[in-house]
């Protein structure tokens, strides 16, 4: 088909739409003839489908006329109800009024950015951070700037010195976007200290806050239960806070959610309707079912015992396998470990090689970097090989970039 109708009428929006980096590294990277440690998607053994089959049963014999039909913006009422219960449990001053059901938590970054977001306004990210969100603020033609962070949390230092340099440059600096739990790219979680600080930095210098959390239920640690202290606890008056089922329940079902005050929500809301009028109500009338007639926080202790087994092994494997120079952080939940190559080697450089020779595939650095050197890292996820895998391919992958310093 001819593109040279659409091309001229195409709006400065859709000429600021970028593709998701790692969406373009898909062709090499989802090799089924490899090991993957690229993949960022939940281990399809941990989704709990013979409950969610007979939840899909009872909702559809119960209410049909309900759950087939369209509902209000804000989403299916019974589910918004359980979800903020859980999230009033972690300290978040919420309610079902406060809650917006959207498809994915993916969709409430992109309603954040609607709502908050216009071009050329700033907004603060971690370096590394999470490139969905990279997209939905280009999208706005919005410009991400990098804050540094550590393994504790975010330099608060280089924040207020980056936001007063930007704001005596005469620039918008309006929103700083974090993943405290377990974040994607690093595995790093914040410290309580260290959320302390963020939100009272917030404070000091006017920032909204979007606090993306899919991964806090993950926790390694068994007895955490998953309260890991949100930063809209804290400052519920300027935080926009998405959750998901997406990595403990289904990502296919496509059910997140966003906490944040009523302003905030109706306009989400006005957004929301322009783009879907209101998300799946079957999809969250079955995960509203399987919360009334499941354990879900037994099955949560589960998938954390879960991953945490395939996590050590995997960095136990990078350890004896990995050429010295090499760190690689040591995640305490979530999917993802992040990893700094010795001098020398170019992750992105080196992928289609490791691919083709080691049959091992990965994620550079470089899509996750906003400011800064993304070469020498990658990210790995310990998520969807079985253990022998994980093993193999560690071994295969340290052996490969061993060759290649020589
Ligand atoms: C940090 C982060 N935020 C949001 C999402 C989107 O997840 P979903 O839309 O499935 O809830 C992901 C998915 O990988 C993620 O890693």
């Amino acid at each position: 088909m001819p593109t040279t109708l659409f091309g001229p009428k195409f709006s400065q929006d859709a000429n600021a739409f970028v593709p998701s980096a790692i969406r373009a590294l898909a062709p090499l990277i989802n090799d089924p003839g490899v090991i993957s440690f690229a993949a960022g998607v939940p281990n399809p053994e941990t989704f709990p489908a013979g409950a969610l089959l007979e939840s899909c049963q009872r909702v559809l014999s119960g209410m049909p006329s309900r759950v087939l039909q369209y509902d209000v913006t804000a989403g299916f009422g019974p589910l918004r109800e359980k979800v903020a219960e859980r999230s009033q449990k972690k300290g978040i001053p919420t309610d079902a009024g406060g809650t917006l059901l959207t498809t994915g938590s993916q969709q409430a970054l992109d309603l954040a950015a609607r709502v908050l977001l216009d071009p050329g306004d700033v907004v603060l990210v971690e370096v590394p951070t999470y490139v969905g969100a990279l997209v939905t603020i280009a999208a706005r033609r919005a410009v991400p700037k990098g804050i540094r962070r550590n393994e504790d949390g975010i330099d608060i230092a280089h924040l207020e010195e980056t936001v007063a340099t930007l704001r005596e440059a005469g620039r918008n600096v309006k929103a700083l976007y974090t993943i405290p739990n377990f974040q994607n790219p690093s595995g790093l979680s914040m410290t309580g200290e260290a959320k302390e600080a963020l939100a009272a930095a917030a404070e000091r210098l006017d920032l909204a806050v979007f606090e993306d959390d899919p991964y806090g239920e993950l926790s390694f640690d068994s007895s955490a239960r998953g309260d890991f202290s949100p930063l809209a606890a804290r400052i519920p008056h300027r935080t926009v806070y998405a959750g998901s089922f997406s990595k403990t329940l289904s990502a296919g079902l496509r059910v997140g959610w966003l906490h944040a005050p009523s302003d905030f929500v109706r306009k989400a809301e006005l957004a929301k309707q322009a783009s879907d009028l209101c998300s799946s109500t079957f999809n969250a009338a079955v995960l509203e079912d399987y919360l009334a007639h499941n354990d879900y926080d037994a099955h949560l202790l589960r998938l954390r015992e879960f991953y945490r087994d395939r996590k050590e092994i995997l960095m136990a494997a990078i350890r004896e396998s990995f050429p010295p120079g090499t760190w690689f952080s040591d995640p305490a939940g979530g999917l993802f470990a992040w990893g700094r190559l010795p001098e020398g080697l170019d992750s992105r450089v080196l992928l289609s090689k490791a691919v083709a020779e080691a049959r091992v595939a990965y994620v550079p650095g470089e899509p996750f970097i906003v400011e800064g050197e993304g070469r020498p890292f990658l990210r790995l996820t310990f998520a969807k090989e079985p253990p022998g895998k994980l093993v193999e391919g560690a071994r295969r992958l340290g052996e490969f970039f061993r060759t290649e310093l020589g």
